[in-house]
């Protein structure tokens, strides 16, 4: 498994050539996924270890991704909460009790993972046992902002507006984030227990602040979190729009920061330090293009990163739903071979 070249690039060592793996790597875009979801809510596919290893196996094995990530999501931790949530069709993810008040935050039960999240933990165990040895599984979390930002909108949200008046109410806002982020550290390092190799932090919201907002109210919890992970297990730190703030958010701690395609690779690496490793960060929507267009773009990314070690191959952000998987699989492929033709 150390030989695992995802995890040496994690470790800025030399690789074969660069890894790739895909955040959204299972889903609507694969016919299999579909055929599942036909039959069963999300939610329930979710709490079925039997269906979670199939569908998280079955991707990494058709793509042939370098790394695996376990089939969940990051708002079962607001279930977990017993706030009560919902996927509607077409809506996204809806929570039906939202936090406001100093009350909602003090109601909040400091729950354990290893109870109340026991599913994804034995759904890991599985999962782990099914896939190929070599093959790296990640595990993942919201990171405190992102989670916050759901159980306070109780959905998506534009302009996060009610997040933001929170965060201005310091006696809210910390109590709240401290909670979410010491339940977060139980979360993610009962996934190391359970047999994940890496863990992501998802802080897919974080771009809607501000410099001065991130640093003040968000960075605190996030370096928390991630420097209280397992020691030598890589945590990658991913958000989007992230540019205005980059060098704050690589302060949180990370062994490697995930960018969004809003942002030149190398612009972004020089910013965040070459003592780090980066992943990203090809625009998802450049999957809709014909291969050869696709290839022209993932050219110009390895291109310019050089062939520096520690760059992990992804997407700015999910696979789209809309994707062909020939063509998912393709640029796996491409990825491969352009990277070893480099070094
Ligand atoms: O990457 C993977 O393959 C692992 C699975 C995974 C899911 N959600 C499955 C999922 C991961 C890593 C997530 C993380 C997640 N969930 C994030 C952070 C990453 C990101 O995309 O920014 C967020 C913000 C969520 C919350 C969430 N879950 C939303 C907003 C939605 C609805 C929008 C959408 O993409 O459908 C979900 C549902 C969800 N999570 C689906 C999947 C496969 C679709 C469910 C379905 O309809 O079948």
């Amino acid at each position: 498994m150390n030989e695992s070249i995802f995890l040496k690039a994690c470790r800025l060592e030399k690789t074969p050539y660069t890894p790739v793996w895909l955040m959204r790597q299972a889903g609507r875009y694969m016919k299999e996924y579909r055929q599942i979801r036909e039959k069963t809510s999300f939610l329930e596919l979710c709490k079925d270890k039997d269906l979670v290893t199939e569908i998280t196996v079955h991707a990494q094995e058709t793509i042939h991704a370098d790394a695996a990530i376990i089939f969940s999501d990051i708002l079962l931790l607001a279930e977990s909460f017993g706030l009560g949530l919902e996927y509607l069709k077409g809506d996204g993810p809806t929570i039906k009790k939202v936090i406001r008040n100093k009350k909602d935050v003090r109601d909040l039960p400091d729950i354990d993972p290893r109870d109340s999240l026991s599913y994804v933990l034995q759904a890991i165990r599985q999962t782990r046992g099914s896939l190929k040895p070599a093959i790296p599984l990640l595990g993942f979390a919201g990171a405190p902002f992102t989670l916050a930002s759901y159980l306070i909108e109780g959905g998506a949200s534009e302009r996060f507006l009610k997040t933001k008046k929170m965060m201005g109410v310091s006696r809210l806002w910390n109590p709240l984030m401290e909670k979410i982020t010491r339940v977060t550290i139980h979360y993610l390092n009962a996934q190391i227990e359970a047999g994940v190799q890496a863990v992501q932090v998802f802080d897919t919201w974080a771009g809607c602040l501000s410099g001065g907002e991130y640093k003040r109210n968000v960075l605190p919890y996030s370096r928390q979190l991630i420097t209280s992970i397992t020691s030598g297990v890589p945590v990658i730190h991913f958000g989007t729009g992230t540019g205005k703030f980059l060098e704050s958010f690589a302060g949180a701690g990370s062994s490697v920061v995930g960018v969004d395609h809003h942002l030149r690779l190398d612009r972004a690496w020089q910013k965040i330090g070459y003592q780090k490793a980066i992943q990203g960060n090809l625009d998802p929507k450049a999957l809709l293009l014909p291969i050869p267009r696709i290839r022209k773009e993932v050219k110009k990314i390895l291109d310019s990163v050089k062939g520096r070690q520690g760059h992990i191959f992804n997407l700015g952000h999910g696979v789209l739903p809309q994707t062909p998987v020939e063509n998912v699989i393709a640029l796996v492929d491409m990825v491969h071979e352009l990277s070893s033709s480099e070094l």
